[in-house]
Parts: C-alpha cells; structure tokens; sequence
C-alpha cells in the first residue's frame, strides 16, 4: 500500500521495456508475435537488464488500431495466445525477478464489444449511456450533420451515425473505437472490475492509454474553427484534461490502485504544460506515479499532424528536457523517461544520424542521453540494437497503421479535387512519412540474419526492415562494441549509481546548439554529462578549474577516454560521456 510518496521506490529505479506483441517474436509461424513469443525471450530481456515490461494491448481485437481497440478486457486475443499462456507468461516474468505491466485502454472499446454491441442495439438499451450518443444536428436545408464539429484524432469527424437508432456515436480515433461514457457510474465500475481481473492474476500495473481524455467538456461544445477549409476541427480543448477526469482518476486511486503496490503511467497526449499535467503526478493527489508528457515527441512536427516532419533545434530540446527534470521535484513530481515507443519513428533517425557512418555512435549517445536523467526509464524493443526507419524505397503499401493509410487517403483527395485530375504527385507525404510515420516502430524485431530476421517462419504481418542480415540481436549481443552491449553498460551503469535515478538536474551550456550538457547531483555525488549532436569535432569549457577535481570518466561511446576531466572537453562526433565523483 501507498506506493506514492517515498522518495526511493522500486518503481522508480526499474528499467521498463516495451513489447509491441505482433513484433516481437512469432513462436508457431503464423506471421503474428505472440506470449510464447514472448516467454522464449525472457532471458534475452533480463541479460539487457531490464526490470519491468510493458505489454502493448494483449487482448481480444478486431485490430482496426492494432489492439488499441477492445473488444473482450477479460480475455487474450487468439492470435496472441490463451489466458493459460499469459499465465505461463507471467510466472516466467516472476521466476526471473522481473515485472509486468498491461496496457490499459479504457478511453475506448472496440465497436465489437458486447457492451458497445448492445450499446447500439436500441435506445433503450441499458448499455445505452455506456457510450457517447447524440441526435443529428440538421442544417438550413435540412441536411443531417454530426452533434458537433469535433475532428477525430485519425479521421474526418469524430461521430458515426447509426442508421438503426437514428443518432451519433462519439469515437476520438477510428470509428471501430467509441468513446466509453465515463460519466456513467457504472461504466467506472467496470473499468475498475476490468483492472482488478488483471491484478487478480499478477500483473504488477498499467500503462494508461490517452487517460487525459476520458472526461469531455459538459455539452460538448463545437470547437473553434482553426482550418477554415474543413469542416472538422481540432477539439483536444473540450476532451483533454477535461473537468471530471481528476475526480474519475482519484476514484480509481481510491477503488483499485491504493489496494495494490503497482507502477502506473498515464499517456497524456495533447498537452505541453507541465503544471497541467502535474495533477495526476503530485503525490499529494493520490492519482499516478508519473505520465508520458508530449513535448519531446511532438519537437519534429507541426501542430496539424504528427506525420508531418519538422526541422528542430538542439537548443528546443534542451529546454524540454530541462523543464521536465526540474519540474516541482520539491513537490514528488516523477518523470517518465522515454524517446521511443509505438507511435513514433525511431529515435536514432529522429533525434541522432541513421547513416551507415553515424548510426551505432549516435544510438550510444541518446542511450547516454536516457539513462542519466531523473525519471523511470522506458526502452523501447529494438531501440537496444539502434533500429532505424525503413527506408524512402518503400512504397505506401508498406505503411499497414490506420493513422497512415488514412491520413494518405484524406490528402490524396483533396489534391485530387484542388487538380480536377486523378494522378497527383504524393511523393512529399512519402518523404514525411519515411521520417515520422508509426509504422517504423512496428517493423518485426530483428533476432538474426535468417529469412524475415528469425522473427517468424511463416509470413512476418509486416516487412522486415531491409538492414537485417547486419543489424540483428544475434550479430549484436556477443559484440563488445554494438549498440546492444552499450546499452546494457549504459543501463548497468545507471544501476550502480543513485545519481543518475535520483539527483537534480542543472543545465551547462544552454545557447549551445551542438553540444548538450549537465549535471546531476545527489547529496555529495555529482554526475557531469557532456553530449555532441553534430558529426563534427567541437571543445567545450564545461566547468572552472576548480570544479572539475574528482570527476572519473565513467561511461562513453569512443574507447580511449582520458579518466580524469579537464576544464576543457573536446569531443568527435556524436561523442557522448558521462563523468561521476
Ligand atoms: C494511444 C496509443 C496509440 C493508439 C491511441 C488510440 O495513443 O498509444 O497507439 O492509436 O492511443 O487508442
Ligand atoms: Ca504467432
């Protein structure tokens, strides 16, 4: 019980590792990660050093968007396996000292839950009020339109008439996902049955899919029109952090979590501002442990669409980074520390240099930029082999998230009708694509050179990317100086030093747009981070003279790195250090 408030915590210290199941692993040759999949690469997890890890959607899915669409919380989906394997699953996690966590996504079920299936059946239903249903608003000329304005996070509007009953259905995502009615008492309660059933069978916590949405602005009011050249407008003002989702959160705190000592993180999309999402972190406000905030993640795009790729200054992320390490550390404020996950492009392409020369040097030097900041630390699968974006050659037909294929589609039509002609150039968006696009964190994980990277025998649901026959677990994991073995130094150096997990965090340098540097500091221990985003070779003066006494070179991505620090650090490309004393 109360797992909130203690200053050192095992939830804070753990290393979590991402599985995105489909990816993974295939143990019987259908093409589709599974648990046994899974299980079989148990020791593989715990040689990298990883403590917790987190399943992406398990369940049963008509994975309209890849599991993020529910349609049974008490069973596996088929393809995945049976609850028998989870169980076997979750022994083998156990047995191994490690922990698992399950992504909870209660935003939204899929449309073929029996909960929306009877939701829709009539508007008597008592499953009615479980979901969002309006009437039809009707223009001057008495054409039917949605309740409202509200653009979907994928689509066009974000209602879906039912013919049958007459009225809309509110669905933020895809249409095969309605927004559950969290207004509805009943409705929590059966979310909170939902995670006691998984609680009931181990698992040790939850990834909390898009939780800062589950409460909508009362009336649900049109949103203020943005593009005037559409219909549909971005409402994240009327459903993001919405009036009753402190009191929804506090509730469950109070039903299910406080019973329980679990890690919880919330994903919090469409908000920047930490003192909005402080609330659900504070300690003093019994909600979560931390969330994943995203202002990093949204640095490379416009604000229209995240598959829109967007120059970045280094100095952009600095202050991000910066303002969530400090952020009201004083109060129990707790980060979430993550640059990869399966909504995202790879962070080496994004954020290092994917070329044949760069790729290895600049992975080890955000693997450095990870594990020395204050936060739990979230590994993404295969960000530990430095995996890359596929590449531009790829044509759209490779791009299997409903994110891409529709976003393509939605910007194909209007090209099409701004021409009058069918054959309109795309190759823009493929470029865009070929940097920002979900799809390149979802390729199948890369074990070996044989065919399709030894993920699958049969026919991998997603091609593998084309690197394979070098960059793969097996070429990695006896080599000395691959990204693999760096990362398990990097995260067995972090282990070993509490101020990496724990101490405060200053910024050296802040105008400087190559170099990235700062220290941390924990009662007498203090750690200095250097770290060069550019190819070329540069000299900074990082410290005084004085402050440099007693500072060991610890951890680097070059090999021959004097022990001792100077005043002055000169450092090639991409070179990433962290000195301790
Ligand atoms: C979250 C998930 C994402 C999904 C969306 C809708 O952002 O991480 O994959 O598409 O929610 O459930
Ligand atoms: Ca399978």
């Amino acid at each position: 019980m109360g797992s909130l408030s203690p200053p050192h915590a095992w939830w804070k210290s753990a290393v979590v590792y991402q599985i995105y199941p489909i990816s993974f692993f295939d143990s019987n040759g259908d093409g589709i990660g599974d648990l046994n999949g899974i299980h079989s690469k148990l020791d593989y997890l715990k040689d990298l050093g990883v403590d917790i890890l987190w399943l992406s959607p398990i369940y049963r899915s008509p994975l309209a968007d890849m599991g993020y669409d529910i349609s049974d919380y008490r069973d596996t989906d088929p393809r995945y396996g049976t609850l028998e394997d989870y169980d076997r699953l979750l022994k083998g996690v156990h047995e191994r000292g490690m922990k698992l966590m399950m992504d909870l996504v209660v935003n939204h079920t899929s449309d073929q839950h029996e909960w929306f299936v009877q939701s829709r059946s009539s508007r008597e239903d008592p499953k009615r009020d479980w979901y969002i249903w309006r009437p039809p608003k009707f223009d001057n000329e008495g054409k039917r339109l949605p309740p409202n304005n509200w653009k979907s996070v994928f689509q066009g509007s974000a209602w879906d008439f039912d013919e049958k009953t007459g009225e809309y259905y509110l669905h933020l995502y895809v249409t095969e996902q309605p927004d559950l009615n969290w207004e509805n008492p009943t409705v929590r309660d059966a979310v909170w049955d939902v995670m006691r059933f998984w609680i009931g069978r181990g698992c040790d916590g939850f990834r909390m899919d898009v939780i800062n949405i589950i409460s909508k602005t009362e009336g649900l009011p049109d949103a203020p029109v943005v593009d005037p050249d559409q219909y549909y407008q971005p409402a994240s003002m009327y459903f993001a952090n919405g009036p009753r989702v402190h009191e929804y959160i506090k509730q469950m705190n109070t039903e299910v979590l406080s019973h329980y000592d679990l890690i919880t993180v919330g994903e919090t999309p469409f908000t920047h501002e930490a003192s909005q999402l402080a609330a659900y972190v504070l300690p003093k406000n019994k909600e979560l442990n931390m969330v994943f905030h995203f202002e990093l993640m949204d640095l490379d795009s416009p604000d229209y669409s995240p598959l829109i790729h967007k120059e970045w200054k280094l100095t952009d992320l600095k202050d991000v980074i910066q303002r969530w390490q400090q952020y009201k550390r004083d109060e129990g404020f707790w980060n979430a520390v993550f640059i990869e996950n399966h909504d995202h492009s790879r962070s080496v392409s994004r954020f290092g240099n994917d070329s044949e020369e760069w790729r290895a040097t600049s992975a080890k030097m955000l693997s450095i930029l990870e594990i020395t900041q204050t936060g739990t630390l979230y590994v993404y699968q295969g960000q530990e082999l430095g995996l890359k974006n596929f590449p531009r050659s790829w044509g759209i037909e490779e791009y299997k998230d409903v994110a891409s294929q529709n976003y393509w589609k939605l910007i194909k039509e209007q090209r099409k009708k701004a021409s009058g002609s069918e054959d309109v150039d795309m190759s823009d968006l493929l470029d865009n694509f070929q940097r920002k696009a979900r799809d390149h964190a979802r390729t199948p994980m890369q074990w070996d050179a044989t065919s399709h990277a030894g993920f699958t025998a049969g026919t991998p649901w997603m091609r593998v990317n084309d690197d394979y026959p070098e960059w793969n677990v097996s070429a990695q994991v006896g080599d000395e100086e691959s990204v693999w073995s760096f990362w398990k130094r990097a995260l067995a150096t972090r282990k070993q030093h509490d101020v990496l997990i724990y101490g405060d965090f200053m910024m050296l340098l802040p105008s400087n747009e190559q170099v990235f540097s700062y220290t941390r500091t924990l009662g007498d221990s203090s750690a200095l981070v250097v770290l060069n985003f550019r190819e070329t070779e540069t000299s900074v003066s990082v410290l005084e003279d004085a402050a440099v006494k007693g500072f060991r070179f610890v951890l680097g991505n070059y090999a021959g790195v004097e022990k001792g620090l100077t005043s002055t650090v000169t450092l090639r490309g991409y070179e990433g250090r962290i000195y301790i004393k």
